[in-house]
Formats: structure tokens, sequence, C-alpha cells
């Protein structure tokens, strides 16, 4: 039985993650933003979960606050000595640029500095498991064209810019963390799944009918909760999967000098809220 800890459960991919890691007898806090939704997810998991099982209390975080970040870090360190996977799948994509509590560009924060920022705080007690670190990326990650001079697109801000960078960047990071650590770390595509991810985008809504032909969140899951729990370890050479396989990574994706500048350069973003 594996202590996991699953960002972005309280809907979508996470959600069903949860419930399917739950299913399977491992141990799962589940990280969201709101009580209620992480409540009813609580109850999916229940209803999932091998007889007699206890499952934990969810953890209740804002992951644009990087305070809110840190503070997660250390419940997750009072309640588990050992960390067996983290997977951080909490994203979003905005209509418009916005900039969070902390002053970074919202896609950043939520999508990169966070991850980053919970996973270092974590490292501890990942190695101490021989653990796993798990990011949902996207194959939206080609359009992504990172400027380390302009991480927060103070010029030229688009939707998918800002997504395709913050996705770019999970998988960056997934290469330099084993690099740095040597901890196993894998990103995913979930292909094009039927979640509320893009709510607020009018394209959405117009093929919101078409819903039905995208992938259900369980089917989303799949790769992570395999990449997970497999007992055989995934190939360490590949930080991007899709389907259970390797996936196809743009040129930026495999680009070692930009993961290790990228890293610095976060590194000292979240500086100031590592205590
Ligand atoms: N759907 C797709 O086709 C697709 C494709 C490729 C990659 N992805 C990636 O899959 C991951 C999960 O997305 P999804 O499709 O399952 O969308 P979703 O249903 O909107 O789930 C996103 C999760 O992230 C959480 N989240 C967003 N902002 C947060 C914040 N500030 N603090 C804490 N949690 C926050 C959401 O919380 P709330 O419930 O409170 O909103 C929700 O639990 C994302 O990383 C996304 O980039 C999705």
């Amino acid at each position: 039985m594996a202590s996991i800890v699953v960002t972005g459960a309280s809907d979508g991919i996470g959600a069903a993650a949860a419930v399917m890691l739950t299913g399977q007898g491992h141990q799962v806090l589940a990280s969201g933003r709101s009580a209620t939704k992480l409540g009813a997810v609580h109850e999916r998991m229940s209803a999932a979960a091998p007889e007699g099982a206890v499952v934990p209390e969810p953890l209740v975080a804002d992951l644009s606050s990087l305070d809110e970040v840190r503070r997660l870090a250390d419940e997750i360190g009072s309640r588990v000595d050992r960390l067996d996977v983290l997977a951080n799948n909490a994203g979003l994509t905005t209509g418009r640029r916005q900039v969070s509590a902390d002053g970074f560009e919202l896609t950043l924060a939520v999508n990169h500095l966070a991850p980053f920022l919970l996973t270092t705080l974590l490292v501890d007690k990942l190695q101490a498991a021989g653990g796993r670190v798990i990011t949902t990326s996207s194959v939206v990650h080609r359009l992504g064209r990172l400027d380390l001079d302009d991480l927060q697109l103070e010029r030229g801000w688009w939707r998918l810019r800002s997504y395709g960078n913050s996705k770019l960047a999970n998988i960056l990071f997934t290469s330099e963390l084993r690099r740095r650590t040597g901890i196993a770390a894998w990103s995913f595509h979930p292909g094009a799944v039927n979640t509320a991810l893009s709510r607020d985008s009018a394209l959405t809504r117009l093929v919101k009918p078409l819903g039905r032909y995208l992938r259900t969140p369980e089917q989303g899951a799949d790769t992570l909760v395999w990449l997970a729990t497999s007992a055989e370890e995934p190939d360490p050479a590949a930080p991007y999967y899709a389907d259970r396989r390797p996936g196809r990574t743009s040129a930026a994706a495999r680009d070692a000098t930009l993961a290790a500048a990228l890293w610095d350069r976060t590194a000292a973003l979240v500086a100031p809220f590592t205590r």
C-alpha cells in the first residue's frame, strides 16, 4: 500500500485518479482548493476503498498562493513519513492574463511554480520512499516557447502560449528533477479529456455537445495511475508518456540546457516563499 498525494483531486482527471488509486488499496491524500468539492470526491473514494480501509481526510490548499503550497507541504509532512507518489496534477488555463496574489502570471503560478515548490519541499519524503513524481503535462507543450527573461508573458500573453509554456515547463522540470535528485519522475499527456479545464473558453462552450467524443476522466487518468503504481518502472529515459508509452516531445522539451536554466530561474522565483 503506497502513500500517494494527488493535487487537483477535486475534479476531472485528478478526482478520477484519486478514486482509482484508492480502489487499488492505496492511501491517497487528495488535495484541492474547494473543501466542498473535495468532500464529494472523498465520498467517491470511500465507496471505492477496500472493505475496512479508512480514506485520509483531504487537504485543502489554493495552489495559486505559494504560502499555501508551503503549508500544504508541511501538512503532508505531518501526515506521512515517506511519500511513495506525488502526482502534480492541478492545472488551469485562463481566458485573459491574470496575476496571482503573489504577483505571478496565474497559469505559470498554478501549473509550474506550485508543483516545483511542492515537490522540492517534499524531496526528503520522496527519497525516503524511493518515490515517484508524476506531473500532468499536455501535448500542448508543443506550443510552448519559453523566454526565461519573460516567463510571466508580460509581453504578448495569449492563452495557448501561457498554457503551452506551463506544460513545457512540466516536462523540463521532470527531466531536471530526475537529474538533480535522482527521484523517479515522469510527466504525461492524458489525451483530450471531457473535464472543466477550459470552462471559461467560448470555444469550449461551443464544442461542449461534442464532449462525448472526448475521453472520460477515468480514461484520462489511466496513464497517471499506471505511472504511479506499475510494478515495473517505466522508462527512466523517457520523461513524457502518453497512453502508457513514451510520447513524442518538442525539441524544446528535450533541451537539457533550457531545463537546467529554467530550474535555476524557478528556484529564484519561489525562494522568498520557502520559509
Ligand atoms: N482535460 C484535458 O483534455 C487535458 C489535456 C491535457 C492535460 N490536461 C491537464 O490535466 C490536469 C487536470 O485537468 P482536468 O482536465 O482534470 O481539469 P479540471 O477538471 O478543471 O481539474 C483541474 C484541477 O485543478 C484544480 N485547480 C485549479 N486551480 C487550482 C488552484 N489555484 N489551487 C488548487 N487547485 C487548483 C481544480 O480545482 P477546482 O475543482 O477547484 O477547479 C481541479 O481539481 C491539468 O494539469 C491539465 O493541464 C488536461
